[in-house]
């Protein structure tokens, strides 16, 4: 029994040294690799040649237009665009326009002037990028919600309302959790644009009587105006195959 093991075992030892060699030993073969890690493997080093392509670089060129991250881009000038966005600005600083903090604490506050545009902007923006996971009344709703992005928060809670607007901008620019960055996305001023703007929806959403001027208090009374037009089932015609009837040039 010893003596079969012991046999078997000297066998398995000379296979062994026979097939891979003493250890240390030197070789030109490949070395065997049993699992092989990623250090082999087809790629494109930096700055190299390959031949891959026409023009004989690994490395591509930028797409035509491709601005860098944190590029002062001048954006077109349009009639009477506010002044504040003659440049797209994608500044970073320690001040507390494009940080949210005074000092080590947040501070609070909207460092621009807060218009009717500004709050325009805010809306616009907001719409385009927020809307879809936080609501258009920001109670987190939004359609990426009902799809599944189960971590979106309402920001019409007690918490978000009392939150420093600095914090609101930071966690705009830097992302927060399961919230990504927008500050790659967002010009500085269209953040705080945001803000002020989310600032108004939470007042709307939890308006008190006495917010209503007086004079305006009997309106709210009165019924709805531009009610949308009731939903009915289309009338069922067959399909005709006419073209399409073209709208009536306006007559002399
Ligand atoms: C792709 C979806 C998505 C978009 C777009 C998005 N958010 Fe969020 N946001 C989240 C999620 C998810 C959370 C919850 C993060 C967590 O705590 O896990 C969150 C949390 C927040 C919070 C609370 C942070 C805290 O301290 O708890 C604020 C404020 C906020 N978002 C503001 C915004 C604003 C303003 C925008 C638009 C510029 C925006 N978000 C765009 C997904 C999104």
């Amino acid at each position: 029994m010893l003596r079969g093991f012991l046999l078997i075992s000297l066998l398995l030892t000379i296979a062994a040294v026979a097939l891979l060699g003493f250890r240390g030993e030197k070789g030109t073969n490949e070395p065997w690799e049993i699992f092989p890690d990623m250090v082999r493997q087809m790629k494109v080093r930096a700055q190299a040649p390959l031949n891959f392509f026409a023009d004989g670089r690994g490395s591509r060129m930028p797409v035509n237009g491709t601005v860098p991250i944190g590029y002062e881009m001048p954006k077109p000038q349009t009639a009477g665009a506010p002044e504040s966005h003659s440049v797209a600005g994608f500044s970073v600083g320690p001040d507390y326009i494009d940080t949210g903090k005074m000092g080590n604490n947040w501070g609070t506050g909207i460092p621009v002037p807060v218009t009717a545009e500004l709050l325009e902007r805010g809306r616009e923006r907001f719409n385009i990028t927020c809307a879809m996971c936080h609501g258009a009344t920001a109670a987190g709703n939004g359609i990426a919600k009902q799809h599944g992005l189960a971590t979106v928060v309402t920001l019409q809670d007690d918490r978000i309302r009392k939150m420093a607007d600095g914090e609101i901008f930071n966690t705009i620019t830097n992302g927060k959790n399961t919230m990504m960055a927008y500050g790659p996305n967002i010009m500085v001023t269209d953040r705080w644009a945001i803000i002020a703007y989310l600032r108004a929806l939470q007042r709307s959403q939890s308006a008190a009587i006495a917010d209503v001027p007086p004079e305006h208090r009997a309106d709210l009374e009165k019924p709805a105006e531009n009610k949308p037009p009731e939903a009915k089932p289309a009338e069922a015609k067959p399909a005709e195959n006419k073209s399409p009837a073209k709208p009536e040039a306006p007559k002399k």
